[in-house]
């Protein structure tokens, strides 16, 4: 018998103490013991091509403020002002006293972009995914899911009590049989449009067209795609010009928009009950104006500035060239970003480790976000990278490779 705090533990008896999960948890331990830790790195900079961490440079691969915009000056100015305006927070849900004039014209400014009836706000993305698909979906509803699809999205579904099945990774046969199994029932269908980990963008009309022919509802996670994907940078839905055969539009603003907060835009009918019903949006306070403002700033860039998504792109195809040519497994890189195949967790770490050592960060990416086996290095763009830099990065990726990369038995990067 341990003690262990003040609650009697016995290894291995079922235990009574509900911290048990916790003090169990050894995975964080192991990998601080091999010397491989390096979570919640602390940066002494905004977040730009080159970073400052413990006092070094070091270049940024791992950002998603995919087009530079947090620290651009119209964003920055957008902020100030609002600050000046009305103060650091609203201090209270929406529903009764937290909703501003910017946070209506942040919505209504939304939704014209995403082309549907209307948007409202949540305060981060997450909660935005959690408090639409809980107050959408009930016990009786069928939500079919890509298998690589966001956490949040996943875990508003739960909440939600539905039945959650899961299709493979953009895979058409597999999600047609899901369809076919729960032809007759109310299915929403879910994906990310750009996945952040694989860098893949969903086969948007091929979802589109079995949702139609399965007479099911689509919702769209564009996190990734916004300011990235579509001629005005309104993500996935507008490149393939499908935006009115999806049903749901949802969109965060911690990466391209450069803030916090989320939204989900849909039509008038369905936002106007969500606006009611969705206990996130109802039993949370507003977005804070300086938020607020930043992201209004940050649309009209990205609406403004198509050269921004032009270099991010000739940018990441870059890389990702620089990268196949050292001899690397990189993946899809359908956008900003590019994964780099490890194929297990202690070389993801390990290789992690070793890059910021020598002046490159980017994200390890291992299990759950991942499958076992297919770990891999989450490499991210950004518009204002420019060539030397990235050559660079290429110059100490090359110093880093081992002949055990990616990993003996590593999965297909793709599995
Ligand atoms: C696909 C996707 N959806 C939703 C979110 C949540 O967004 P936020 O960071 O605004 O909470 C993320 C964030 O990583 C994401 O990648």
């Amino acid at each position: 018998m341990e003690e262990r705090g003040d609650i009697a533990h016995s290894p291995g008896a079922e235990s009574h103490d509900p911290f048990s999960k916790l003090l169990d948890y050894t995975r964080v331990s192991a990998a601080r013991v091999a010397g491989i830790y390096q979570y919640f790195p602390v940066f002494e900079s905004a977040q730009c091509p080159v970073i400052k961490h413990e006092g070094r440079d070091v270049i940024m691969l791992g950002t998603n403020s995919y087009l530079g915009l947090a620290t651009h000056p119209d964003v920055k100015a957008a902020m100030h002002r609002a600050i000046d305006e009305y103060g650091s927070a609203c201090s209270g849900s929406p529903l009764l006293n937290g909703t501003l004039d910017i946070h209506r014209e942040l919505a209504s400014r939304l939704a014209r972009f995403s082309g549907k009836e209307d948007a409202l706000l949540y305060s981060t993305g997450y909660q935005a995914n959690v408090g639409a698909l809980s107050a959408i979906l009930g016990r009786h509803d069928i939500v079919v899911m890509d298998k690589r699809s966001h956490a949040s999205l996943v875990d508003g579904a739960r909440l939600s009590g539905a039945k959650l099945a899961r299709y493979e990774h953009n895979d058409l046969e597999s999600l047609e049989a899901q369809l076919k199994r729960h032809s007759g029932q109310p299915v929403l269908v879910v994906t990310d449009s750009l996945f952040s980990m694989e860098g893949t963008v969903a086969d948007l009309p091929g979802i589109v067209g079995l949702a139609r022919r399965y007479g099911a509802r689509l919702m769209l996670d564009e996190s990734h795609a916004i300011g990235v994907l579509g001629a005005r940078g309104a993500g996935a839905a507008e490149s393939f010009g499908l935006v009115d055969a999806v049903d749901l539009i949802m969109g965060t603003f911690s990466k391209s928009l450069a803030s916090v907060g989320g939204f989900v835009a849909g039509s008038r009918k369905v936002i106007d009950s969500l606006r009611h019903l969705s206990r996130g949006h109802v039993f949370s306070a507003s977005l804070p104006p300086a938020a607020v403002a930043a992201t209004l700033a940050a649309l009209d860039i990205v609406e403004r500035d198509g050269s921004l998504r032009e270099r991010l792109a000739s940018n990441a195809a870059f890389l990702a060239g620089g990268l196949r040519s050292l001899g690397f497994e990189v993946g899809a890189a359908e956008g900003p970003i590019v994964p780099v195949h490890c194929g297990h967790e202690l070389l993801a770490l390990s290789a992690y480790r070793k890059l910021f050592e020598d002046g490159v960060f980017v994200n390890p990416v291992l299990h759950p976000a991942v499958p076992k086996g297919c770990e891999l290095l989450r490499v991210s763009l950004m518009a204002t990278h420019d060539e030397a830099t990235l050559s660079r990065a290429l110059d100490i990726f090359a110093r880093a490779r081992t002949p055990w990369w990616p990993a003996p038995h590593a999965r297909r990067k793709d599995a």
